[in-house]
């Protein structure tokens, strides 16, 4: 559990997060409910700006809006100093209506449509990230067509790999992210960047993976990167100007994960400066305009997902389902990935866990689950559970399965509670939807 000042236990015995105690919120606003607790959201966004800025200088975070992309967050992050990073069209769109200027956007993606990249370009993102062979030349007809010079990166595969608490340097060479650094695709398509009169390549960029914690994977990924810049001065004459190192960083979803303070992810930020500095002060290269891209570290704890315990199915000996009023539609992960969440019965928050359960949907497939034999409390129909953790890549991945209708979303900040995302009606599930006349 990942309580904190803003995520508790109250005097009765409920959990209550950002000073609004979760059976009000249900009562409020219904169950399936996506709740997300903005101090956490600006201490931790603070945490990484401030320290980025304190102990590197230029640079930028930009929140992995992947993660959660809607106005309310965009106009959260941009009054924290944040830029954000987007991988459609509809990512920058959001982001241009939730007030974040164009210039702080990085548009990254490995198959960007024409369509997308005339809209961003006319909107003047600040970067766009090339990531396919033929992205260049496209993309520098779209710019004189706009009568703009577009700033690009290019993807970079740094042969590094790190996921949860291991990492590995790989020399995975599969991945469809990236121009090698090993094969030497990077060089060739590098070399080619500065024949386009529209675009001004200014620097390179990498993701080594999600959910890491060994924070020497970054500096691994500093050594290969800074490696790299050196053999570009070196060979070719190329100043790397700007250096985005991708996001990544972990969070707690169970007990087997470590618990970080906004401290701990400052510590973090601290520790790829000084390693950045000290590899660029060694090769002695020019001083890169620092990106880095959080996603679930941003918003993954802040948020939680509260249910109604339904149906109640105990297989004597073998397993015990609490079937809750979500599943899968609201929350995909455990069905895309095993991923593994923690708990609680919400109204029951201070007794003691005493039950093993699953914590299964209401979507017509067996791996509509939640979480797989958690500890949980004892829980009757109609309690209140909360699934902790579920602020990144929850809401954005959801969908309409079985025709269900995707949960609002709540923010909640000293006890005040407001939609970020209103509930959605079946007239609007059908809203776009036809019946051909010849059928
Ligand atoms: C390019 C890029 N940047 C940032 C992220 C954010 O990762 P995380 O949410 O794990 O921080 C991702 C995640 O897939 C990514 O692909």
């Amino acid at each position: 559990m990942n309580l904190r000042d803003t995520l508790r236990i109250n005097e009765n015995g409920h959990l209550e997060i950002g000073g609004a105690d979760t059976s009000r919120l249900a009562k409020e606003y219904g169950t399936p409910l996506y709740v997300l607790d903005v101090a956490y959201i600006q201490k931790v966004a603070t945490a990484f700006r401030k320290t980025l800025t304190e102990k590197y200088g230029d640079g930028a975070v930009a929140f992995a809006s992947k993660a959660f992309s809607t106005e309310a967050i965009y106009k959260l992050i941009f009054k924290l100093g944040l830029y954000s990073d987007s991988v459609s069209e509809g990512e920058i769109y959001t982001a241009l209506k939730g007030g974040m200027p164009a210039e702080r956007l990085v548009f990254h993606g490995n198959n960007k449509l024409p369509r997308e990249m005339e809209f961003a370009v006319a909107s003047d993102v600040g970067y766009i990230v090339i990531d396919a062979v033929d992205e260049p030349e496209i993309l520098d007809k779209i710019a004189e067509n706009a009568g703009k010079i577009q700033r690009v990166l290019v993807r970079l595969n740094p042969g590094v790999e790190a996921h949860t608490h291991q990492f590995v340097q790989t020399s995975r060479e599969d991945g469809k992210f990236g121009f090698s650094i090993k094969n030497g695709d990077a060089d060739e398509f590098i070399k080619k960047m500065y024949g386009y009169k529209n675009l001004k390549f200014v620097g390179i960029h990498c993701h080594i993976g999600s959910q890491i914690f060994d924070r020497n994977a970054f500096g691994l990924a500093i050594e290969v990167m800074t490696d790299y810049m050196k053999k570009l001065r070196d060979a070719y004459g190329i100043t790397i100007e700007v250096l985005n190192l991708g996001g990544g960083f972990g969070v707690h979803y169970t007990e087997k994960d470590p618990l970080y303070t906004a401290e701990d992810y400052a510590g973090y930020v601290a520790f790829i400066a000084e390693t950045l500095k000290k590899a660029i002060a060694a090769k002695k290269l020019a001083k890169p305009f620092l990106i880095i891209e959080p996603g679930r570290s941003l918003i993954a704890e802040a948020g939680i997902t509260l249910y109604t315990v339904g149906a109640i199915k105990d297989i004597k000996g073998i397993k015990k389902y609490y079937a809750i009023d979500g599943g899968m539609f609201e929350n995909p992960r455990y069905a895309l990935y095993r991923s593994e969440y923690s708990a609680i019965v919400a109204n029951k928050a201070n007794e003691p866990f005493s039950e093993t359960v699953t914590l299964t949907g209401k979507c017509c497939e067996s791996g509509d689950m939640i979480a797989e034999g958690i500890p949980l409390q004892k829980a009757v129909r109609g309690d209140l559970v909360a699934v902790f953790s579920t602020g990144a890549y929850n809401y954005s991945m959801s969908m309409h399965y079985n025709s269900n209708l995707t949960p609002p979303v709540v923010m909640v900040k000293d006890g005040k509670a407001d939609y970020a995302v209103k509930p959605e009606s079946y007239e609007d599930l059908v809203r776009n939807q036809n019946i051909p006349d010849f059928i």
